[in-house]
């Protein structure tokens, strides 16, 4: 087994394959890189559970543990037909170590090293939210390093200053709720199902933005720190104030209540992505994770950024392609990928493996499996 795939000769091909399976989308993908060339996405195939866990406004962990059994091997399958290649083409398996639901968790990573394991390669563990931050690198206007990112995903928020590959200064984060938990909670307090985000996003789009008046918590606190458990609990007496006037008043102004809310946690974001910019002096935003599809976000992003007269000047923003910015198993192989090409990490022979359902992005280890 060769003991960093990286390492054999200059012009070696690397082909990673990517399993993503921490929260309730399998995701699977096949990277190539050429020494220090861009790592190239030769494939990826995703399976969302949404529909299977719609019936219980939420994800139900046990479920998405057996969902991701039962896919990943086909999707895998999957993803090497449509690469054109077969199994034993694989150098490396990477998979997602934490952040994210342990038994789901443990269903990636058992099938990572199992397959290591068979085809006699060596596995690499990565941070699902490096995943996230490392993914515009696959666009088709790479960012490049150092800048700030905004990480807006289900479960965090964070500003991070990146100067490389495994250097993540956090800036600020969120002392309760994460912005897509701000966006979920608020949507299943006004019926719209799960995941909310999506759907309340939609119905914004024909609502008033400043219909309603709700708080843009720690706007002005001086530091770049997140707080959206407040704005949860004025979408919910807004909600019931409507529905105490009658079911048809909170039908008719849902829209707008909608509206109002994606406006209040769109105009934090973008006042602390603003600022954490103006702090650290740097001129690129990267902005990562399942929020950042939000239309109004990055409407919002590109006008503030492109402004000349903004404290600091022009600011170029990159996203990931728009269906890399929910979980997929693109971003795990691309991280993957970096990680080695920096020297950062080496991919090992799996003898055992642990996931971390709790991991902090500034705390991850150099040459860990
Ligand atoms: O990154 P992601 O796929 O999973 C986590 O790692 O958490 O992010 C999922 C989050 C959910 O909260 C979802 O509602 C939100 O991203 N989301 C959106 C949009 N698309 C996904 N929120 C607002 N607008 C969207 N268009
Ligand atoms: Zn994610």
């Amino acid at each position: 087994m060769p003991d960093h795939p990286l390492s054999s000769s200059p012009d070696a091909v690397t082909r990673i394959l990517g399993i993503e399976s921490s929260c309730d989308e399998t995701g699977v993908a096949l990277v190539e890189t050429r020494d220090q060339a861009a790592p190239r996405l030769l494939a990826h195939a995703l399976h969302s559970q949404i529909a299977m866990h719609q019936a219980y406004g939420g994800v139900v962990p046990e479920l998405a543990s057996r969902d991701h059994i039962r896919r990943v091997l086909p999707l895998t399958a999957q993803v090497m037909r449509e690469a054109g290649h077969v199994l034993a083409d694989i150098d490396v398996v990477a998979y997602t170590r934490g952040p994210g639901l342990a038994g789901a968790l443990l269903v990636g990573a058992g099938v990572a090293c199992a397959l290591g394991a068979a085809l006699g390669k060596p596995v690499l563990g990565v941070h699902h939210l490096e995943g996230h931050l490392l993914s515009p690198f696959l666009s088709a206007d790479p960012p490049e390093f150092p800048f700030v990112a905004l990480l807006v995903s289900g479960g965090h928020t964070q500003l991070m200053r990146v100067d490389g590959v495994g250097q993540y200064q956090l800036l600020g984060e969120t002392i309760d709720d994460a912005a897509g938990e701000a966006f979920d909670k608020s949507a299943k307090l006004m019926g719209l199902g799960y995941p909310g985000g999506p759907a309340l996003a939609k119905l914004a789009e024909q609502g008033d933005p400043a219909a309603f008046k709700l708080p843009r918590p720690l706007l002005h606190s001086g530091d770049l720190d997140f707080s959206f458990a407040g704005l949860k609990t004025a979408v919910l007496t807004q909600s019931q104030r409507l529905r105490q006037v009658s079911d048809e008043e909170f039908e008719a102004r849902k829209a707008d209540l909608a509206a109002s809310t994606q406006a209040a946690i769109v105009d934090v974001l973008v006042k602390k992505s603003l600022a954490a910019l103006e702090t650290t002096g740097l001129k690129r935003l990267v902005v990562a994770g399942g929020v950042g599809a939000n239309k109004a976000l990055r409407a919002q992003l590109n006008a503030a950024c492109a402004n000349p007269r903004r404290r600091g000047g022009v600011v170029r923003v990159h996203y990931p392609e728009l269906h890399l910015c929910t979980d997929n198993g693109a971003m795990i192989a691309l991280a993957a990928a970096m990680r080695l090409q920096s020297g950062q990490q080496r991919a090992l022979p799996a003898a055992s493996f642990e996931v971390k359902p709790r991991w902090p992005l500034d705390a991850i280890t150099v040459a860990t499996a």
